[in-house]
């Protein structure tokens, strides 16, 4: 009997054992947009590809529309292993490195293909390793399009956005471009937008025409400028001891994979944003506002004093080089 139970106890030990080696490392992938959104899609390839190809050794949980954590809980929950990978927009890392700040300097770039080549550039590419020495490691840089500004009342000229409230994101850089306007500029989480909208707590806000869409923004704003005065991307990003301390083959194949979903998410970006404005304008809740060469001149010069404020905190060797991006063949 003692035999017996001895012997179960070594068979239980064993099956516990192999099952605990076989479970699959689970990668926790938190956003905080729609499915149907650049960055949303992205999520669900990477998952997709990594089922059919490490399916047996990695297993990745999506978790969309800040379900799991919310803007500015999320760098937290990577940093303490809580998600292994997250993709915020770049104007959320003020707090970790003060070179991504570029990306939001209004005007910068003419259109999303001058981003393309600045991220691919030697310095873009060494802003994904900006982060490394407070545990963060970038794995590439995936788009979502140009920001729009959305409100109540038309903005045609930046005196029409004086004296407005407009939610941004935690970033100083915009918080200087609204100021530049006479605006009243909040950091707001972008889970809170949609009903600070609705209540009239704040009366505008700027998103590219997918966040604008999937959110319903459109459906709470009677006005879209297009002004694509600036950029909306993202950096995936991962808790570097998770992404070192992987089998070498798993980091390599998730590596690859990571290339070509970046790949394929920033040849559709363009695509879906397209689609979304098209439904906004198709729905009749939003007009959409197309701006002169004169008015464009006019807000770009109302936000130009931005650029001369945070110049010695990004570096001018890096606003140059996404400046000369602009163009470029
Ligand atoms: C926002 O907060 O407006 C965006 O960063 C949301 C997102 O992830 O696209």
């Amino acid at each position: 009997m003692r035999i017996f139970a001895s012997l179960a106890v070594v068979a239980g030990l064993l099956a516990g054992g192999s099952a605990m080696a076989a479970d699959p490392i689970v990668i926790k992938f938190s956003h905080v947009v729609a499915d149907s959104t650049p960055k949303g899609q992205g999520a669900l390839m990477f998952q997709k590809l990594v089922a059919e190809r490490l399916g047996d050794k990695v297993k990745v949980e999506v978790y969309p529309n800040s379900q799991l954590f919310g803007d500015g809980k999320e760098m937290e929950a990577l940093a303490l292993g809580d998600v292994q990978l997250i993709a915020p927009s770049l104007s959320k890392f003020d707090r970790y490195t003060k070179k991504l700040q570029v990306f939001d300097l209004p005007f910068l770039f003419d259109d999303i293909a001058a981003v393309d080549r600045f991220q691919a550039s030697d310095i873009g590419r060494s802003l994904l390793r900006s982060m490394e020495k407070k545990g963060f490691i970038g794995l590439g840089y995936w788009h979502n399009g140009m920001k729009q500004l959305s409100a109540n009342t038309p903005l045609r000229m930046p005196e029409d956005a004086k004296g407005l409230k407009f939610r941004i994101q935690a970033s100083d850089v915009l918080l200087a471009q609204f100021e530049a306007l006479g605006a009243n500029p909040q950091k707001m989480a972008f889970s809170e937008v949609y009903q600070a909208l609705q209540t009239g707590a704040i009366d505008g806000a700027e998103n590219p025409y997918s966040n604008l869409y999937s959110q319903k923004f459109f459906e709470v704003q009677k006005y879209i400028t297009e002004s694509n005065h600036g950029v909306l991307d993202y950096m995936v990003v991962t808790n570097t001891e998770f992404w070192n301390g992987l089998p070498d083959d798993v980091r390599a194949e998730l590596e690859k994979i990571m290339g070509e979903v970046t790949t394929a998410v920033n040849k559709m970006a363009n695509d879906i944003n397209e689609r979304d404005k098209k439904r906004i304008a198709e729905s009749g809740s939003s007009e959409i506002l197309t701006l002169t060469k004169d008015q464009v001149s006019a807000w770009r010069k109302a936000m130009a004093p931005v650029w001369t404020k945070f110049e010695g905190e990004i570096g001018k060797d890096v606003i140059d080089a996404a400046q000369a991006s602009n163009g470029a063949s």
